[in-house]
């Protein structure tokens, strides 16, 4: 199964950044790259591709997509659309399965777009999918099959992790979470690096532990059986320095204020969702 999966053939449209990762991934994974191909308007970033992995190159989406089991659409939201309404007839002649990674395009309007139903996956991966680290979500609709489903989840797992969600509209709180997550974990941790240097320690010093200490956290609890907050109540120990810090964060509203964050994050999801699906 695992060896048929890696000769599937599989098509991306765009050959950005994501595209980039998923087929780093992919073909250290073990994905023949001789089954990889790539369609993109921009020949410098196709000729990196191909001399870096070995994969197929066009300038033109329908060559690449002609013959594909498989097609990432790895273009950007705003562009979407003309690129599902100039792929239509062929998708519903190839009947591929289609996984958008693009951020707020909901299915009714990419299946509009692409000229009637069709099996699709919508994934929501992160930037630290650049580090084969993103916590990926993923939602199908009712047309994808269980060996679809296992193709997408390996596909995207050659990114990091890759966790399925039942509901569509969950994907919007999934980009408030994950989505833009690292962005506040990064927050945390330039926070962090401040307040040090306002206490003395020299730059280097400050950032390095500062991110060592996100990273041995964030370690520590993926590797752990435990819940977060269990592993936090063991770190702090009565009348200790954690206890002082954290009574700061929590009296200050951190929890509130993450509440507070990802409601607006979510809102503004489907903000966009709503305003690039309405042509
Ligand atoms: N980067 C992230 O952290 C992240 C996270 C979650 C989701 N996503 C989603 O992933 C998708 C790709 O993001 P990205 O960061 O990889 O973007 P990107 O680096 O800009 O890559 C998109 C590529 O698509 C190309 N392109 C433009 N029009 C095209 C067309 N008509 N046909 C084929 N290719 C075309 C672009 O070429 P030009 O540059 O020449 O226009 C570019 O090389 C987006 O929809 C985004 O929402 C990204």
């Amino acid at each position: 199964m695992v060896c048929a999966m890696k000769t599937t053939r599989l098509t991306f449209i765009g050959a950005g950044n994501m595209a980039r990762s998923l087929i780093g991934g992919l073909v250290a994974d073990g994905w023949d790259p001789a089954c990889i191909s790539v369609s993109d308007p921009d020949t410098e970033q196709l000729s990196a591709l191909s001399s870096r992995f070995q994969v197929n190159t066009d300038t033109n989406n329908h060559t690449v997509t002609e013959d594909a089991e498989v097609v990432v659409l790895a273009v950007k939201p705003q562009v979407i659309r003309d690129v599902a309404l100039d792929l239509a007839d062929l998708i519903q002649k190839q009947q591929p399965l289609l996984i958008s990674i693009a951020a707020g395009i909901r299915a009714t309007d990419l299946q509009r777009w692409l000229g009637g139903s069709c099996a699709l996956v919508r994934c929501m991966p992160n930037t630290a999918a650049l580090v084969q680290s993103s916590a990926t979500a993923l939602w199908h609709n009712e047309n994808v099959t269980e060996e679809q489903t296992d193709l997408a989840e390996t596909i995207l797992r050659a990114v990091g992790l890759a966790l399925w969600v039942e509901s569509e509209d969950l994907m919007d709180t999934v980009t408030a979470l994950s989505g833009s997550g690292p962005a506040y974990f990064l927050l945390v941790m330039e926070a962090l690096q401040e307040a040090g240097q306002v206490l003395g320690l020299p730059e280097t010093t400050a950032k390095l532990l500062s991110l060592q200490t996100a990273f041995g956290a964030a370690k520590m609890a993926l590797e752990s059986s435990e819940d977060a907050a269990i592993l936090r109540q063991r770190v702090t120990s009565p009348g200790g320095t954690t206890e002082k810090a954290l009574e700061i964060l929590e009296n200050g509203g951190l929890r509130a204020l993450f509440s507070d964050a990802l409601n607006a994050a979510r809102e503004r999801s489907r903000e966009l969702a709503d305003q690039f699906g309405a042509e």
